[in-house]
């Protein structure tokens, strides 16, 4: 079913909630070293203060636990969002309590604020009623823009929805439009990447694409749980060895359904883990001893950046590589420069891909680079999210 969204519902002059996600990365002094996620709820908030709303901002930043802690206030976005809006943001110095009740009492139309870190309330993340109803209070009207927090039912993106008539902003309707319409309505040949460090984190997400893909490339460590589930040592390489037959159990049902299940060929491993340790390319099947896989190898790239440039969709999920290490970041660079010159619909998953992406400066070569890590991992597994289930049909 489709959700309103904030065209669909006359939202001229009134108090709006805004839940946005604006968990964003930052150094030690508090500096914002990324700023996608701020930058992506910018035409929600453009179009509020163009329909003279009041806009009431609010969002959590990292996981502080219910305690007021300095280093997770919201302040830096703040000075941020002034930045990006050419105007200045109205920041409470607390969540509901008497601040933010003033500031929003005096808020005056066409005039934006932001709520200090949600979760400085353990009653946020514990979806508690009491604190939702007082959240809605601020509004007339909830908008959801928090694709990143969307698998979380948590007082601010489901709570409210009980007090408030709920839409979504521009940011979920296209995270759902591109990630929904790749996994519905595929131009094919339809290919997957996944990465990350374990096949237990995947497994929904693996068996998912399998009912949809013609073709799936493994990358990162969990090759390794895969090659140990053929027979082969991976040295010091992670490998769950409870997932053995998980992984056999996947391989087998990617050749039930005709997928194309494709596996790394080769590896490029180090002696530790360690940015600067020794390293060199073997083949999967003769990883040494004591020796650690850290990324994909040279053949692999070659065979991967072959194989992707017959698709006509393509998801990428989670890097290939230990990429946060120059000389272990060759996979992911590299498989991120073979996509962006594929002529074909190609979507990130979000997260660490995305920051991959990113930090190539290939990121408008991308149809959709989703906002979401665990929110766009839960889509492509097929699940629903609560803080979208949430909100208004369409009629
Ligand atoms: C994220 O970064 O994935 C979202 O902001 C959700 O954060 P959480 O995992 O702490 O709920």
């Amino acid at each position: 079913m489709r959700k309103k969204t904030v065209k669909d519902i006359d939202l001229k002059g009134k108090k709006v909630l805004v839940r946005c996600d604006f968990n964003v990365p930052m150094d030690e002094k508090q500096n914002i070293t990324d700023n996608r996620r701020i930058v992506a709820a910018m035409p929600t908030i453009k179009y509020l203060i163009d329909q003279n709303c009041k806009v009431i901002l609010c969002s959590h930043l990292g996981r502080p636990k219910g305690e007021v802690k300095k280093e997770f206030s919201l302040k830096p976005v703040a000075k941020e969002l002034s930045e990006l809006l050419q105007k200045q943001v109205i920041m409470a110095n607390d969540v509901i309590g008497e601040d933010a009740k003033n500031k929003v009492k005096n808020l005056k139309n066409g005039e934006v604020m932001l709520l200090e870190n949600l979760r400085f309330h353990r009653e946020e993340t514990d979806n508690d009623p009491g604190f939702a109803k007082e959240l809605a209070s601020f509004g007339e009207i909830f908008v959801n823009d928090a694709f990143g927090t969307a698998h979380r039912a948590h007082a601010s993106t489901e709570g409210v929805t009980h007090y408030l008539p709920a839409v979504s902003g521009f940011l979920i309707e296209k995270e759902l439009k591109f990630l929904g319409d790749a996994l519905a309505n595929p131009e094919r040949p339809f290919m997957a990447i996944l990465g990350g460090r374990k096949v237990s984190d995947k497994i929904g997400v693996i068996e998912s694409l399998i009912e949809k893909v013609d073709v799936l490339m493994i990358g990162g460590a969990m090759a390794y749980t895969f090659f140990k589930a053929m027979g082969y040592e991976v040295g010091n390489s992670i490998c769950e060895l409870d997932k053995l037959d998980l992984a056999r159990e996947l391989m087998e049902k990617a050749k039930e359904k005709n997928v194309k299940f494709m596996l790394p060929v080769d590896t490029r491993i180090g002696k530790e883990f360690d940015a600067n340790t020794e390293s060199k390319v073997v083949k999967f099947t003769e990883i040494p001893d004591g020796w650690e896989g850290f990324d994909i190898g040279d053949e692999t790239i070659k065979l991967y950046s072959e194989e992707v440039k017959k698709a006509k969709t393509l998801i990428w999920n989670g890097p290939v590589g230990l990429f946060e290490f120059e000389q272990f970041a060759i996979g992911t660079n590299s498989i991120a420069k073979a996509l962006a010159d594929v002529d074909a619909v190609k979507i990130i998953g979000g997260g660490d891909s995305a920051a991959a992406v990113e930090k190539a400066g290939l990121a408008e070569k991308f149809t959709h680079i989703s906002t979401g890590g665990g929110a766009s991992l839960e889509f492509l597994e097929g699940k629903k999210l609560p803080g979208i289930e949430a909100l208004l049909d369409k009629e």
